[in-house]
């Protein structure tokens, strides 16, 4: 088949984008030659935001649907693993932007009020798909940071909150994991044991360590106690129901124990995939926070304690926010209750029977 002829520009459609740049300075007479940087670097991410949100979009679907077919589960963690080296070279753009000295963006910052990366629809929707809830968000200006979009993105955002995230599809998907139920799988009773033993040693390295006061040695004691409290709750129902009340865990019961599972026996081939799904996961949220305290810094650094833009406290509130927002922290806490893999029990064969692919 004959396609007609394209050609770069056209296909590209680099008038458009190379005729998007405006500063506000030059259309007051006023020219500051580093507002032309700002805007670029702007610009450019919202074009990143759009390619992670179009790798998102197809995860999501992927993960919506009641079966999730091997084959698909290896294309959504390579666009999951994507959207992470795609959020790993953004965080570079800072160091780009940061050529900028605070004196030259005062130049013309007091042009863009009241505009602000507050108003990203596109990074909201990233972390809304993603799984951040309204109630896992800051407050800001006592009103839902929906408020600051369009009417038309707050219609849509609406939607957006009302439907599945990517953490509830993948939630439900872990729920699925069928080697939960096997007859014969006394498994959590030895890993119970294995990592009880693991938080007894180390309350004796505490109780032993000379370099410790006794305060330290009885608030270090104190915190491996409600460690090992939290970890006796995950294998009893009610107990983590009441944990997960007070926001200690999100991931349902069946999921953590999945989650686990998958991280603990990643070797088994049929759970390799799922395991860098887990991670890809892991690296979205440490990736977010990584240029979540960059753009802090870099706020700090050019406004010092000034007010943003969009009215927030500036950097304060940013670096709060990189604190508080975060998805999957059920996933990060895990690690917790992880013991060396030579300690790690043994699988029974009838269920590495069915891990492994013949
Ligand atoms: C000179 C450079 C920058 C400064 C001083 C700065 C400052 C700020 C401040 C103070 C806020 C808090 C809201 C407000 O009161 O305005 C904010 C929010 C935000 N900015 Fe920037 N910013 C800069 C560059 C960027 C760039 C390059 C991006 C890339 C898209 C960006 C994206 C965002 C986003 C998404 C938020 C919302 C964060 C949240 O609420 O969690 N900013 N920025």
């Amino acid at each position: 088949m004959k396609y007609p002829a394209v050609h770069y520009h056209d296909y590209l459609q680099i008038d458009k984008i190379l005729n998007s740049q405006n500063p506000k300075s030059h259309e007051y007479g006023k020219p500051a030659h580093d507002e032309m940087l700002f805007i670029v670097v702007h610009q450019t991410y919202e074009l990143w935001f759009k390619q992670i949100l179009f790798e998102l979009n197809a995860v999501l679907a992927t993960f919506s649907r009641e079966k999730v077919e091997e084959t698909e589960m290896g294309v959504a963690s390579s666009r999951l693993e994507r959207t992470v080296s795609i959020l790993k070279m953004i965080i570079g753009q800072i160091d780009v932007l940061e050529t900028m000295t605070p004196l030259d963006f005062l130049e013309f910052r007091d042009m863009l009020y009241p505009a602000s990366g507050f108003q990203s629809y596109q990074w909201r929707l990233i972390e809304t798909k993603l799984g951040l809830r309204m109630t896992d968000r800051l407050a800001f200006n006592q009103s839902p940071f929906y408020k600051a979009l369009s009417p038309d993105q707050q219609n849509e955002m609406m939607n957006v909150l009302n439907q599945p995230s990517l953490f509830d599809a993948v939630e439900k998907w872990l729920e699925r994991t069928p080697f939960l139920q096997s007859q014969n799988f006394t498994f959590w009773g030895s890993y119970q044991d294995a990592v009880t033993r693991m938080f007894h040693d180390d309350m004796n390295i505490v109780r032993n360590n000379s370099a410790l006061s006794e305060q330290d040695k009885e608030k270090n004691l104190k915190s491996l106690e409600a460690s090992l409290g939290t970890f006796a709750a995950l294998f009893d129902e009610n107990a983590f129901a009441e944990l997960r009340s007070q926001g200690h865990f999100r991931l349902s019961f069946k999921a953590l124990h999945a989650a686990l599972l998958i991280q603990l026996y990643r070797d088994q081939p049929i759970l390799q995939t799922p395991f860098r799904i887990i991670r890809a996961l892991l690296d979205i949220d440490e990736t977010m926070t990584n240029w979540r305290y960059r753009h802090a810094l870099m706020a700090h650094r050019m406004l010092g304690q000034k007010i943003g833009t969009g009215g927030s406290s500036g950097h304060k509130y940013l670096a709060d926010a990189t604190a508080k927002h975060k998805i999957f922290s059920d996933f990060f806490n895990l690690t917790t209750f992880f013991i060396p893999r030579s300690q790690v029990p043994v699988l029974p064969p009838e269920v590495t029977e069915r891990m492994n692919y013949r």
